[in-house]
């Protein structure tokens, strides 16, 4: 059993990645919770384990020695515990609501929505932008994804800003699944009784009108939406931001590129800031290379170790907005991938642009090796970014 899973894995898991690779691939590790779980780190071998209908994501399949995830009580674990064709019906429900077609008006919101929040830091002032801008941006994102009263945008912010930022004492589990459940249920009520035209409201429509999603769907479809991905869309601004201080040399790549998807392509891959997909638990016995996983056992798919496999990738380690052949994982693949993807481009595109073409003269204030990455395992970021703007 290997015990991979700490402060220096957050900050730096490429070396002990390269290894598990090296060294057959699939491996039998510890969470930092204590429970065992298969790690999968090939290419090849995530790939195909994010096509295999044996490894489902509902928890009901789990066995009683592995890792589960985390706990998450109903209603909000709704979809957790979906059969097949339910959770079908519910990606259905919000497909259209993000869908790429949905990328030309978020290219026009983006930039405008980006500018509110540069607008009010002082350029003087030596800031941290993950407190002034990767941890605020996904509310206002998601405010206006969704449309979001202000009073529960406001109380989504102060969420984040008291559980995310490292000055911020330990999130108390229940206290928070308080908070999210009160903004949650306060969201839904303002949307039925105001019958909005907007994403919240024709969800909630939806169920008024037909019954699906089902009360504790519509809970647990908000409770992903609002706060599962809130923390890894921080984490991949911040992230970005590091990565590209880090590598000036690609900051011209990325002024003068006319089309920026392939530059965050390339950053989505390097940074992996997704590091494993949500638990798989194996529905029967099954082969993996030459390991055997058995039933009820859960594998962990490591996206970030597939991003940085040299079979598929020539030199990994590089960042290279350029870069021509990119079929990175890092926003999962196949039946639960991500459904943000076209918002996640245009957003992280925009921050960037706003970001360097306002203080193109940015620099870190603290040395690289200072900075504090989360130590979660399962997605990664810095936890703070102080920088001199200029
Ligand atoms: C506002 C932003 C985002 C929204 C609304 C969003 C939405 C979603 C949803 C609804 C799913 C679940 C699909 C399912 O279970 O069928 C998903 C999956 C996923 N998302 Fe996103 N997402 C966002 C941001 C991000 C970001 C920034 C990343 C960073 C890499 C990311 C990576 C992923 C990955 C890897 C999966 C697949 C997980 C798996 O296979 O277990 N998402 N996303």
């Amino acid at each position: 059993m290997q015990e991979i899973f700490d402060a220096e894995f957050a900050a730096n898991p490429w070396p002990v990645l390269d290894r598990l690779r090296r060294e057959g691939g699939v491996h039998r590790v510890r969470t930092p919770d204590g429970p065992p779980a298969w790690l999968v780190t090939r290419y090849h071998d995530v790939r195909v384990g994010l096509l295999d209908d044996r490894l489902v994501t509902d928890i009901r399949t789990a066995g009683p020695t592995d890792y589960r995830g985390f706990a998450v009580p109903p209603p909000l674990d709704a979809l957790l515990v979906t059969a097949h064709a339910d959770h079908a019906r519910l990606r259905r429900l919000v497909t259209g609501e993000l869908s790429p077609r949905r990328r030309t008006e978020w290219a026009e919101l983006a930039p405008a929505l980006v500018e509110s929040l540069l607008r009010d830091i002082d350029s003087d002032a030596e800031v941290d932008l993950v407190e002034r801008l990767a941890v605020p941006l996904p509310a206002a994102v998601l405010g206006e994804l969704l449309g979001l009263g202000g009073g529960e945008q406001e109380a989504l912010a102060a969420w984040a800003n008291s559980t995310l930022l490292t000055c911020a004492a330990l999130p108390r589990a229940r206290d928070t699944l308080a908070t999210m459940r009160a903004i949650i249920t306060s969201a839904i009520e303002h949307a039925r009784a105001e019958r909005a035209d907007t994403m919240l409201g024709r969800v909630v429509a939806a169920h008024d009108d037909t019954g699906s999603p089902s009360e504790q769907e519509l809970a647990g479809l908000l409770f992903y939406l609002l706060f599962v991905w809130y923390e890894v869309l921080a984490d991949l601004i911040s992230g970005s931001i590091l990565a590209l201080l880090n590598n000036p040399d690609q900051l011209p790549v990325l002024h003068s590129a006319a089309d920026k998807q392939p530059a965050v392509e390339e950053l989505l891959r390097y940074l992996s800031p997704q590091v494993l997909a949500g638990p798989r638990f194996a529905t029967t016995d099954l082969r993996f290379g030459d390991y055997t996983i058995r039933a009820g056992q859960t594998v962990l798919l490591c996206l970030a170790g597939a991003n940085h496999d040299p079979r598929v990738v020539t030199r990994p380690r590089e960042l290279d907005l350029t870069r021509k052949r990119n079929p990175h994982l890092g926003l999962g693949y196949g039946l639960h991938s991500c459904l943000g993807t076209a918002l996640v481009r245009t957003i992280t595109a925009a921050t960037l642009d706003a970001v360097f073409a306002r203080w193109p003269g940015t620099a870190l204030s603290v040395p690289h090796r200072d900075i504090l990455w989360r130590s979660g395992f399962r997605h990664r970021g810095p936890l703070m970014l102080p920088v001199k703007l200029g």
